[in-house]
């Protein structure tokens, strides 16, 4: 198949994110993928700035991965986890559970972030009717942020900002209050606790992304709120849910984003970087106390249970990558690309229609006033030799940690150029 084909099969037949027929943009054809660069189908080279919707922290073609991949090939891809288990899956669960926050001892490999997510509300709602409490089965959380695309998840995406705002009415109602602020706000800890008593009857879990919401928009928010959570939830028997799936091993400078907060949740989501961006993959831990409970009830136990749970080749690659994470040079790579940014990204306050730049850890967002144009801004990223996928007003990067301080530089000029980009498209 030439490129050409490939693009008119392509736009024929497949169906890309959030994308409909004819799609609005023509996709970038990949050959290849090594370190931090994706090669095109014309053997134009990009520097991935997006490591692969977050996911490939290690880069490509990582020697490591690579064997950990080969080596359970040669063994066996995949067999089924009921009545049957396997070293990659028990010594994965084993480790995610030593290193996790708090005892967030027992772990469920679902099969990407969105189910696992979907696994953690079903934890908490078994988990409170076990405890005799049925009534409990509402989520609650803030607004701004993104769980996933299955219909638990979305239920506490955004529910007017978000991409799923279409669907009010069909989703189920949760409990929502105001985006957190960006800055530590006494009256913003009142909201958060307000919210909790005033529905812990009716409340399962309350459910949040610590410290960055991510596909939201971007945002960053002062820790300390989790600590109000964790209280307020203690307080009133609602379960603290910390959906990590964008945040955890490092990204934002501490290994889970909880750390920030030094507080523990009930439940964890993790996915995404798991497998170094690998293979889809994520896990919902929680305490002995929680699954005990579920384990006692009616159910008799989780009632949830993929056709592809705990795949062997995932969770080989999977502990691969935890072997990288654990010699713990990822701090001093996030830390160097966290300088990158601030230094590389600053000159894009002075340009127009630039309302903000915030760097966390291993993320640079600039926000605009506007929606990016998004032919012109990629077009314009490409021109700098980097991949980089703005969305709504945001043109955003999370790097591979293995990213080079010039090609953190990189980056950052490419940045600039998709905002500057935007600009000069509404000018003209
Ligand atoms: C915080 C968060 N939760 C859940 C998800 C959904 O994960 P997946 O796309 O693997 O279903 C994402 C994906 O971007 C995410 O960022």
């Amino acid at each position: 198949m030439n490129t050409v084909q490939l693009l008119e099969a392509d736009a024929r037949h497949v169906w890309h994110p959030y994308g409909g027929f004819p799609a609005s943009t023509s996709p970038l054809p990949i050959v290849g993928a090594s370190g931090v660069r994706l090669t095109l189908a014309d053997a134009r080279e990009l520097i991935d700035g997006m490591s692969s919707w977050w996911a490939a922290i290690h880069g490509y073609r990582n020697p490591a991965l690579d064997a950990a991949a080969h080596g359970q090939i040669d063994a066996f891809s995949h067999v089924m986890f009921g009545g049957l288990t396997h070293e990659p899956a028990v010594r994965l669960a084993e480790r995610l559970a030593t290193m996790a926050p708090g005892n967030l001892e027992k772990v469920f490999l679902a099969d990407s972030g969105s189910v696992s997510v979907e696994v953690a509300a079903k934890m908490a709602l078994q988990y409170q009717r076990a405890r005799g409490l049925p009534g409990r089965t509402k989520l609650a959380t803030w607004r701004g942020g993104y769980h996933g695309d299955t219909l638990t998840p979305m239920s506490v995406c955004d529910p007017d900002g978000g991409m799923h705002a279409m669907w009010k009415g069909v989703l189920p109602a949760q409990v929502f209050t105001e985006a957190p602020p960006a800055h530590n706000d006494e009256a913003y800890h009142d909201q958060l606790r307000a919210m909790v008593r005033n529905h812990a009857d009716e409340l399962a879990a309350v459910i949040v992304e610590p410290v960055v919401q991510g596909a939201g928009g971007m945002r960053f928010h002062a820790p300390d709120y989790l600590r109000t959570l964790r209280e307020v939830c203690d307080e009133t028997g609602v379960v603290l849910i910390a959906d990590e799936i964008a945040t955890a091993f490092g990204r934002t400078g501490a290994l889970f984003a909880v750390e920030h907060a030094g507080i523990a949740p009930d439940i964890m989501c993790v996915g995404k970087a798991l497998t170094g961006g690998y293979l889809t993959l994520a896990a919902t831990l929680t305490t002995a106390e929680i699954a005990e409970a579920i384990s006692a009830g009616e159910a008799g136990g989780l009632a949830h249970g993929p056709t592809f749970m705990g795949n062997p080749l995932a969770c080989a690659i999977a502990n691969a990558s935890l072997d990288l994470i654990e010699t713990g040079r990822w701090r001093a790579q996030v830390a160097q690309i966290q300088q990158g940014l601030l230094r590389g990204l600053e000159p894009a306050r002075e340009l127009p229609g630039v309302v903000d730049v915030r760097v966390l850890g291993a993320i640079g967002v600039v926000e605009l006033d506007r929606d990016v144009d998004m032919q012109a801004a990629t077009d314009a990223i490409t021109a700098e030799g980097v991949w980089l996928r703005p969305f709504r007003n945001l043109v955003y990067t999370m790097p591979p940690y293995i990213c080079s301080a010039d090609e953190v530089a990189a980056i950052c000029r490419a940045v600039i150029a998709g905002a500057r980009a935007t600009a000069r498209a509404v000018a003209s």
